[in-house]
Parts: structure tokens; C-alpha cells; sequence
């Protein structure tokens, strides 16, 4: 068996054995957005560090667990901390987390992030829903032997972020009366920061936002067959737009301002998915 796949099957086993729970939907939660967790009935929650073989998050702030639990109703597990490519793992490591969700039955997956933001009429504090990405500056989480049982060796990209998913985000929005804005999100490599020059090409190639995460994800749940969504929190503007460093800090503390306009709006909308 190939070894992707073998250490996948694993992992998955170990996660069905400690929680009987199917989820409908599968969240993943983005830096400083983490709290999530108090808006759910949590059922079961299971420590990174207790899945071996599980890459397990190093960053300060990603404390990583999987949480099993009801959103108004809805099986839904929760991913509290994300693995980066950054840290240094393989992106088959990386993109584990969201096969095993898809392999206990998760059918839609919303992925959220902080990102900066490229787009100049966005300003810190805004929530952008990704209508499509640019995945061209990371690895392929899909490079290596394909994985037959999970989808096709030449998967279509054309619609990652699904149509219908897209427009409940809408429509939750309207009926919360938050605003949101609506661009491509580009995943760099990070830990870094971009550049000013780097932020000035991603803008030319139709850049609206950039961070370290999301894409990866995104690609492998459409590989295999899950319908995908995703909302960024623009925490700051990205290098070179304001006279400024950019710093880590300052990310969290926005995502900390805006979190709960973001934490009811992920409800309203797997309530309604
Ligand atoms: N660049 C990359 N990743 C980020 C940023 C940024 O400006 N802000 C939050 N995550």
C-alpha cells in the first residue's frame, strides 16, 4: 500500500476508535480564531498528540486537538489548531488532518484563516469569503503517487470553493447583517511575511488576500470529493500598504476584535449547510 495512504488509514482508525461520531461538516479553525470550541455541545475531544503519527502543531497559540461535537444541531468536528507547511512538514503531513475528516464522513468542509490583505479597499477587521485561490507558490499536496481511493489523478480546480456553499455564506451574512467582502486568497510559504515587491505582484496576478494556509486544504477536500468553502480575516494589510512592520501580534489582536462577528457568522452558516 502506499505509505501516504497507509499512515492515513492509521490515523484515521485511531480517531474512529476514540470518538463514534460522524460529522456532517468539518471546520477548521484559523490563528487567534480558535475559541470556537464555546460555541459547540462538545462531545469528544482528541489531543493531536494522542493520534501517532499525527503531525502535531508547534506554533504558540495552536493548541491542537480535534473536537467532536453539535453546532445547532449539526455534527460538526472542529480542528482547534492547523498544521503549517511552514513548520516543516511534509504537505502530505499537512493536509492529513482534513482527509481524516473527510474519511469519517465530513461532506463539507469550511476553512478559515487570518490573512493580510492585498485588495487596498480592505481594511483590518473585514472577513472576506475566498471565492477562488492561487496555489502555484506551494508545493502540491497532491504531488506523489495518487491516492485512487480518494479521487482522481488530474482533479479539476475550476469550482474548490463550491457555488452553493458560496451563496449560504451570502445569505448568512445578509441575515446578520455583517459585511463581507468576496476575493482569491494566495497562499505563500510563510513563516516570513511577504515582501513590498511580493505584495505588489500578487496584486497584478489578482491577489485580494495572502497567508500561509487554507489552499493545501482547500485542493485535497476537492481531490476528494468534499464540497469547500472558506473565510479569511483580513487581520492587517499586507507588506508595503502601510507605512509599517507587520507583526504577529497585531494579527492576533485584530482576530481577537473581530471574533465574534466571525465565531456567529460560522454558525449561522453550518446551520444552514
Ligand atoms: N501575510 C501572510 N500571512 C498572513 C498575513 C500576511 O500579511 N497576515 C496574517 N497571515
Amino acid at each position: 500500500m502506499n505509505q501516504v495512504y497507509e499512515k492515513l488509514i492509521k490515523c484515521t482508525e485511531i480517531v474512529k476508535a476514540k470518538a463514534n461520531f460522524e460529522p456532517e461538516v468539518a471546520l477548521i479553525l484559523g490563528s487567534g480564531l480558535g475559541e470556537y470550541a464555546k460555541n459547540m455541545d462538545v462531545k469528544v475531544e482528541i489531543p493531536y498528540s494522542e493520534i501517532e503519527g499525527f503531525p502535531v502543531s508547534t506554533v504558540a497559540g495552536h493548541d491542537g486537538r480535534f473536537l467532536f461535537g453539535y453546532v445547532n444541531g449539526v455534527p460538526t468536528v472542529l480542528m482547534k489548531g492547523r498544521v503549517h507547511f511552514y513548520e516543516g512538514y511534509d504537505m502530505t503531513d499537512v493536509v492529513m488532518p482534513t482527509r481524516i475528516m473527510g474519511l469519517l464522513g465530513a461532506k463539507k468542509l469550511i476553512l478559515t484563516n487570518a490573512a493580510g490583505g492585498v485588495n487596498t479597499e480592505f481594511k483590518p477587521g473585514d472577513l472576506m469569503m475566498i471565492t477562488d485561490h492561487v496555489s502555484m507558490f506551494v508545493k502540491s499536496p497532491l504531488i506523489g503517487p495518487n491516492l485512487e481511493e480518494l479521487g482522481a489523478r488530474f482533479p479539476d480546480m475550476s469550482h474548490v470553493y463550491d457555488p452553493e456553499l458560496c451563496d449560504k455564506i451570502r445569505k448568512a451574512s445578509e441575515k446578520l447583517g455583517t459585511n463581507i467582502q468576496e476575493g482569491v486568497y494566495v497562499q505563500c510559504t510563510g513563516p516570513n511575511y511577504e515582501t513590498p515587491a511580493e505584495i505588489r505582484m500578487l496584486r497584478t496576478l489578482g491577489a485580494d488576500a495572502v497567508g500561509m494556509s487554507t489552499v493545501c486544504e482547500a485542493m485535497t477536500a476537492a481531490h476528494m470529493g468534499m464540497k469547500v468553502c472558506g473565510i479569511s480575516c483580513i487581520t492587517n494589510m499586507a507588506a508595503g500598504i502601510l507605512d509599517q512592520p507587520l507583526d504577529h501580534k497585531e494579527v492576533q489582536e485584530v482576530a481577537d476584535r473581530v471574533k465574534d462577528k466571525f465565531e456567529k457568522l460560522v454558525t449561522e452558516i453550518i446551520s444552514t449547510i
